[in-house]
């Protein structure tokens, strides 16, 4: 079976979509790249915004168009749109074959391989599979938190954790198999809670998996992030000083009307606390602007705190009124245009603060882990999370930490010398 898998949206797709790649090729499936070559086209889609909806009917679309001249390709619909959308889908789109939901994706591998009668061959011993240097793998799903503009906790269910043995065994075996570096996904790691093991436990477990070097996790919730887990960061070397947490505003009205349950003023301690236990931290945030209700005021307090805070990298997205959640009976009051102009100013104020950030970057040295190498250049991360290149085609630092003198710097990448 040859497949193309399409994915939209957050990491979570990501990580999703990763794990059923990991299934096919132990099962003998081939990834392509391009819809010629495939047996079968799976789109892993999102329903957090209108527009990524959007996206995926306009992809649907082209598959439509590519079915009728080569008819005998399988076209998968996965993920929440699936799960909210899956019979208007059917309906509008008859060149798909197959519709999983998000809350079914544990399925999705065997019933994708059923199309193919592949579930019954012969899985590869485990150690056959060579993985990825950087991995991720999902702690917990759902979420319960229903902040009021958020369609996930309809589409992807009650917040789960998953237990912890099976997370260390998932995360010990990626690591047998070449992972270096494992990223914990949920919608709120900062809730998890298995018997008596919480987050901060859990990081503790993963990183006493030998030859593991580095962890991450995403995504915190202001109102759940623990002194445990800032401690946790501080003092356990494998984690990465790196922490995504989202603002959303910087207004405690629209932040009451989110009903995200925590006050600006709450947010800015998190971020002093974090900042003096790990001095080297990097902060990132997701931002709504145009929330109903949000005035010229609302937004002043948003950006000044963008200022204030400087983030190393900052997600602006425009509120997107969304079916089942509370905002949906709320009145959509910024206009599109204001929305706009709100996005436009935030991203421009969050770039000349990533330009301040970066350009100080130049010159100083780096410990990077070495992700992949092609062409004789080497793709990196910092323990920050930003993406390094150098030349260099030494198979061997591959999984490995290098040092890199860091010569240019852009917003999205750094560029260096290995040292
Ligand atoms: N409209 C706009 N942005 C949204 N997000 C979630 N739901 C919406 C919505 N309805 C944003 C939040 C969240 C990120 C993943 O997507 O900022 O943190
Ligand atoms: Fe959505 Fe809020 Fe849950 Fe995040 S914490 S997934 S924004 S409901």
């Amino acid at each position: 079976m040859n497949y193309l898998i399409e994915t939209i949206g957050c990491q979570m797709n990501m990580c999703e979509s990763d794990v059923l790649s990991s299934v096919f090729s132990a099962y003998g499936a081939s990834k392509v790249s391009s819809l010629s070559d495939a047996d079968v086209a799976i789109l892993n889609t999102c329903s957090v915004r209108a527009q990524a909806e959007q996206k995926a009917f306009s992809y649907l679309g082209r598959i439509k168009e590519f079915k009728q001249k080569n008819p005998s390709i399988k076209v998968v619909v996965i993920g929440c749109m699936a799960e909210r959308l899956g019979s208007k889908i059917k309906k509008r789109f008859n060149s798909v074959d197959l519709i999983i939901g998000a809350k079914d994706i544990d399925n999705a591998a065997l019933r994708i391989m059923d199309l193919f009668h592949m579930s019954n061959f012969a899985k590869k011993v485990n150690s056959e599979i060579k993985s990825e240097v950087t991995r991720y793998v999902t702690i917990m799903k759902g979420c319960d938190n229903y902040c009021s503009y958020c369609t996930v906790p309809f589409v992807r269910g009650k917040e789960i954790s998953i237990n912890f043995e099976k997370i260390v065994n998932k995360c010990s075996s990626m690591v047998k198999n070449g992972a270096r570096e494992i990223t914990l996904l949920g919608q709120n790691v900062n809730s998890y809670k298995c018997e008596d093991v919480n987050f901060a436990a859990l990081i503790k477990k993963v990183a006493a998996i030998e030859n593991l070097k580095r962890i991450r996790f995403m995504t915190n919730h202001p109102k759940d992030l623990s002194d445990d887990l800032i401690k946790i960061m501080a003092t356990e070397p494998k984690v990465c000083s790196h922490i995504h947490l989202p603002m959303q505003s910087a207004s405690d009205k629209i932040l009451k009307a989110m009903n995200r349950k925590y006050s600006h003023e709450h947010y800015l301690k998190l971020i002093k606390k974090l900042r003096a236990a790990i001095p080297d931290i990097s902060v990132t945030t997701d931002i709504i602007v145009g929330f109903p209700g949000e005035t010229d005021e609302d937004f002043e307090d948003t950006l000044e705190a963008v200022k204030t805070i400087k983030f190393d990298g900052l997600y602006v997205f425009k509120y997107s009124p969304r079916p089942n959640t509370k905002a949906f009976g709320m009145i959509d009051d910024v206009p599109l245009q204001e929305k706009k102009r709100r996005h436009a100013v935030t991203l421009e104020e969050a770039n000349k603060i990533s330009i301040e950030i970066v350009s100080e970057i130049i010159g100083s040295t780096q410990q990077v882990l070495v992700e992949k190498i092609k062409n004789g250049i080497i793709k990196a991360r910092t323990r920050g999370g930003r993406k390094v290149f150098a030349k260099g085609d030494k198979e061997e630092y591959l999984g490995k930490h290098i040092n890199v003198n860091i010569k240019e710097a852009k917003v999205n990448s750094l560029f260096g010398s290995i040292i």
